[in-house]
């Protein structure tokens, strides 16, 4: 069964996007199988990937008109696209029973395929993040090493032990990836120092230092590691994801399978 992690940060631009589509290539460098989820309405995982329109993308899903259906972008990288029209989904699914747990329904199903599960959220916390938070195992949240990083931070906490308490006893933060870093500005060193303090040891040793080629990967559709191998932004991300996957794997807690049968 697939481990399932969502990149979760309600503010824009602060490297969800960048983060999925590089940790995942990454865990395949590393011999993993992985699913990509884009569950923005924007689309930008898809499209920084250049994968054509899909008849059936995650909204078609969500509304049940189809199961997931993964595009395969190259080998053990699968991708779940999104599209504009996902925009509307909030709205139609409101008066779904159990529409918190849609998303985890379709996960269910095609989760023996792959070893990781890895879902890029909309800069929101709404309907389809919740979704998100329910079908996850563990919670990876960047922050960009910028002024006002933390702020809105105790929300992202919040929100998380609630899903915890009622719909997802599993759900973890996994760690906290500090993005877009410049070792050579005092500010970023303060901003990495006040994440430490809120957020102790959950904070990656690995920070994603800023880097053109990570910003221009996307325009060529590529992740870093086919556009870039040698960058520093490829460097960081597997590094990065060697640390995630040590850290998951020596997570002795139990996996939702195990702790429905001790609860069973
Ligand atoms: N480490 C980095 N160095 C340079 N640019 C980056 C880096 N990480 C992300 N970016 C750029 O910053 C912008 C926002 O990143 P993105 O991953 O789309 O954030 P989000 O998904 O949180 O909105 C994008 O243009 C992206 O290419
Ligand atoms: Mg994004």
């Amino acid at each position: 069964m697939g481990i399932v992690i969502s990149l979760l940060n309600h503010k824009g631009g602060v490297g969800k996007t960048t983060s999925a589509i590089n940790i995942g290539a990454a865990f395949v460098e590393l011999g993993k199988k992985v699913l990509l989820i884009d569950l923005d309405p924007q689309a930008n995982l898809t499209i920084s990937l250049g994968i054509p329109r899909q008849k059936s993308t995650i909204y078609e899903a969500l509304r049940g008109e189809s199961e997931l259906v993964p595009y395969t972008h190259k080998p053990n990288f699968d991708i779940v696209t999104s599209s504009l029209d996902l925009s509307g989904a909030e709205m139609e699914l409101i008066n779904e029973a159990g529409r918190e747990f849609i998303l985890r329904e379709l996960i269910g199903q095609v989760s023996d395929d792959y070893d990781y599960i890895i879902i890029d959220c909309p800069p929101s916390l709404s309907l389809l993040t919740l979704n998100a938070l329910t079908s996850s195992r563990y919670i990876l949240i960047p922050l960009q090493t910028e002024f006002l990083a933390v702020q809105g931070l105790a929300k992202i906490k919040q929100v998380i032990d609630k899903v915890k308490f009622r719909l997802n006893k599993q759900i973890e933060i996994g760690g906290v990836i500090a993005t877009m870093y410049d070792s050579r500005r005092v500010l970023n060193r303060e901003v990495v120092e006040t994440i430490h303090k809120y957020f102790g040891e959950k904070v990656y040793k690995t920070y994603i230092r800023e880097n053109v080629a990570l910003a221009e990967a996307p325009a060529q559709r590529k992740d870093i590691f086919d556009y870039n191998p040698k960058s520093s932004g490829a460097q960081d991300y597997l590094e990065l994801s060697r640390e995630i996957l040590s850290r998951i794997e020596s997570d002795v807690s139990p996996t939702p399978l195990e702790s429905r049968e001790l609860e069973a």
